[in-house]
């Protein structure tokens, strides 16, 4: 069940995590998310004397994405290391949940790029408030 575009933006975000800035937490995360175009954007987290002011791969990667033109998040990966998945914080929900459909498929890796757990968008954040709210 191989599926090249996946593989893709697996290796997309598992390239971005080389480029995390994460001197004080030491954990290197990278993302990816594919637009409506079929274009990936990559981020990953970038990290601040000041700590709250870091920013974290998922926003690094719709970051790009918006500068890109896109609107529309299909599909999102997430990668890093350790024993515990690592999901997007709950911060990153909501701005995937910007951009995002609700059954968009969100990949939890490992740092090598293998699929641990996937999820939609609504899993990770039900009930959720977005645009449609404000329209
Ligand atoms: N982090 C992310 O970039 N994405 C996540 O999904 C979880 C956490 C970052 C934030 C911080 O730089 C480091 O990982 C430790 O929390």
């Amino acid at each position: 069940m191989d599926r090249p575009e996946l593989t893709q933006l697996i290796a997309a975000a598992v390239a971005a995590r080389q480029h995390a800035y994460a001197p004080y937490s030491r954990f290197l995360v990278g993302a990816a998310v594919r637009d409506e175009a079929g274009r990936i954007h990559a981020g990953c987290n970038v990290e601040n004397a000041a700590y709250p002011v870091g920013t974290c791969a998922e926003a690094g990667a719709l970051a790009a994405m918006a500068l890109a033109g896109g609107r529309c998040a299909t599909e999102a990966v997430v990668v890093g290391a350790g024993t515990g998945l690592v999901t997007p914080c709950g911060g990153c929900r909501q701005r995937l949940r910007e951009f995002g459909v609700p059954d968009m498929p969100v990949h939890v890796c490992d740092e090598t790029g293998r699929v641990r757990r996937t999820f939609t968008l609504a899993e990770l954040l039900p009930e959720s408030f977005g645009p449609e709210n404000l329209a």
